[in-house]
């Protein structure tokens, strides 16, 4: 074959530049992932009301409702059988009166959270039962702990309440306690609860450690009824900006004792979630994409500016290319579909 001179390439070199032989075919592509997304690492958040009967959709969150535990069950249970490992808890007292200035309901016996771990693990005894904690589903203030007359955060008295919360939580069979009040020093104390109520060793605790107030939760706070009713929670979730305290705090929370941590909203903060995996790099890491985030990529599919199971994989993958092992995410029964192990 006879090369005109212009097309003749230098061969004196290798030819690092060719990359393209290295992705052309749909397996090779799934090679460039470092890590593969894969059924073991959703974790899927549940709204459980205190109606046993309850299936409401939340208008806010396409395709996610809110189950009483009479209908919590057979829906996990078609989840189970597509795949699913593991779940998060949120608790939705709906009862007049159920909400007070301690959040008594959070870990009533009767309530929807204890209720929800008991039926579950009798259910789906290899199910691994995460709950959030936190108060401000349950206070009447709606703030995620316990207030001074002033309204700002008594510090003492939340770490107080939500450390016996968790451990009511472990001890009712859940397999996680994952605190998401932000508040300074709730992980030493719900340890130190989990070890003197003997359960140390059986309850893993996941620390939301980076978890930055802003815009993003507004779908939740819909769907949880959980809204402040005065001021924002500013003085405890972190600023947008907030790289600095973002690591303060994750060294501060495996310093307490954290076994993971949790980094939440997860794509507009990859960077953090980048950094948490170098800081915390012998911890779990997980990002939570939460409601605003899902709620953004339905809208653009409905107004057709992106195909939702692309943009599902797409913003998903981001989030491990990041660093991140586990993922919490309304997608969840969608990539139990998706997905084949
Ligand atoms: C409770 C809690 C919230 C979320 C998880 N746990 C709401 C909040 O902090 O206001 C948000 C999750 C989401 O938006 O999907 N503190
Ligand atoms: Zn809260």
């Amino acid at each position: 074959m006879v090369h005109t001179a212009e097309y003749l390439p230098d061969r004196g070199h290798s030819i690092p530049s060719i990359l393209q032989g290295g992705y052309n075919h749909d397996l090779t592509r799934e090679w460039a992932n470092e890590r593969q997304l894969s059924k073991n690492m959703f974790i899927f958040p549940l709204f459980v009301t205190d109606n046993a009967d309850d299936e409401v959709d939340i208008p806010a969150l396409p395709n996610i409702k809110r189950f009483g535990v009479n209908k919590l069950i057979p829906y996990v249970r078609g989840l189970v059988a597509k795949g699913l490992r593991a779940v998060i808890l949120f608790g939705v007292p709906l009862a007049e009166g159920a909400k007070d200035k301690e959040g008594t309901s959070a870990d009533d016996p009767e309530g929807p959270v204890i209720q929800a771990i008991q039926k579950l693990r009798k259910e789906f005894p290899d199910l691994y039962i995460m709950c959030d904690v936190c108060l401000c589903e349950y206070t009447d203030h709606g703030h995620c702990g316990v207030l001074y007359e002033d309204g700002s955060l008594n510090r003492e008295l939340s770490v107080r309440r939500i450390s016996a919360v968790a451990v009511n939580y472990a001890k009712a069979g859940a397999n996680c306690v994952a605190p998401s009040d932000m508040i300074d020093g709730r992980i030493k104390d719900i340890k130190l609860g989990l070890v003197d109520a003997g359960l140390a060793h059986k309850c893993f605790v996941m620390s939301y450690s980076a978890k930055f107030s802003g815009e993003l939760y507004g779908p939740f706070r819909e769907a949880a009824g959980s809204a402040p009713s005065h001021g924002g929670r500013k003085a405890y979730q972190l600023p947008p900006g907030g790289t600095g305290l973002a690591r303060r705090a994750l060294v501060r929370d495996m310093n307490e004792g954290a076994d993971g941590i949790i980094v939440k909203p997860s794509t507009f903060y990859l960077d953090i979630i980048s950094e948490a995996a170098k800081i915390c790099k012998d911890y779990p890491i997980c990002a939570y994409h939460v409601s605003g985030e899902y709620a953004m990529l339905h809208a653009a599919a409905d107004k057709g500016i992106v195909d939702i199971k692309q943009i599902a994989f797409e913003s998903h993958q981001g989030l491990l290319r990041a660093g991140a092992r586990l993922i919490i995410s309304y997608f969840t029964p969608e990539f139990l579909d998706w997905l084949k192990n």
